[in-house]
């Protein structure tokens, strides 16, 4: 369903803040977590960015995508010319999900609730932040913006149209890249992935 701009969406992004702290039915995981992690960048940026849930780093920082996957990121908007402080960015789940094994804290992926659970947090904040494009890194955040399990490798490079007819261009996520098995692949998925960048600012400007 379509959200209207909030009157203050500074306000409206501090409103999702507090209950996001302030839930008493947060997933368990929710509680593992040392704090939610926001969304980060300018009110009104043409572009916006959603991930699929903080990491281990940006657990600990209280700030996306800081960790492997973001450097990953910073690398991929620079040769696209994109400015990171001129982007908003945020992921679909607002909790670093983990397993805990002994020292380390392994990524556990989202499942389809706590996707569905954020959802209407995400919603709140695309109509608080008004970008012009939407891009959607990976699956978790396709599904969390369309509601529907789109193919991503199938889908990536288009808009497609989400949450009361946001524009949303998908793209793989960052994680996606650091896991190819080598480095041609690597450098060759990189550079689809800078391509992607473009084409999504293209359709901003
Ligand atoms: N991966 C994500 O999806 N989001 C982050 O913030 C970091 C890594």
């Amino acid at each position: 369903t379509p959200i209207d701009a909030p009157a203050d969406p500074a306000m409206a992004l501090a409103a999702l803040r507090e209950e996001l702290l302030s839930r008493p039915d947060l997933p368990a995981f929710a509680a593992r977590a040392t704090q939610p992690v926001f969304g980060e960048g300018p009110v009104g940026a043409a572009l916006m960015f959603v991930g699929e849930q903080p990491g281990d780093e940006e657990d600990i920082a209280g700030r996306p995508f800081v960790g492997p996957a973001g450097r990953l990121l910073d690398r991929a908007l620079a040769q696209a010319g994109v400015e990171r402080r001129d982007a908003y960015l945020t992921n679909a789940v607002k909790h670093f999900k983990f397993t805990p094994t002994g020292k380390r804290r392994i990524h556990q992926s989202p499942d389809a609730g706590d996707i569905t659970y954020y959802r209407p947090f995400l919603a709140r904040e695309v109509a608080a932040v008004a970008p012009r494009l939407v891009v959607s890194l990976g699956a978790s955040a396709l599904t969390a913006l369309t509601g529907k399990k789109l193919p991503v490798l199938k889908t990536r490079g288009q808009v497609v149209t989400a949450l009361g007819g946001q524009p949303v261009f998908a793209t793989v996520h960052p994680s996606y890249l650091l896991r190819l098995p080598d480095a041609e692949a690597q450098a060759a998925g990189f550079a689809d992935f800078v391509a992607d960048l473009r084409a999504a600012q293209a359709h901003t400007q």
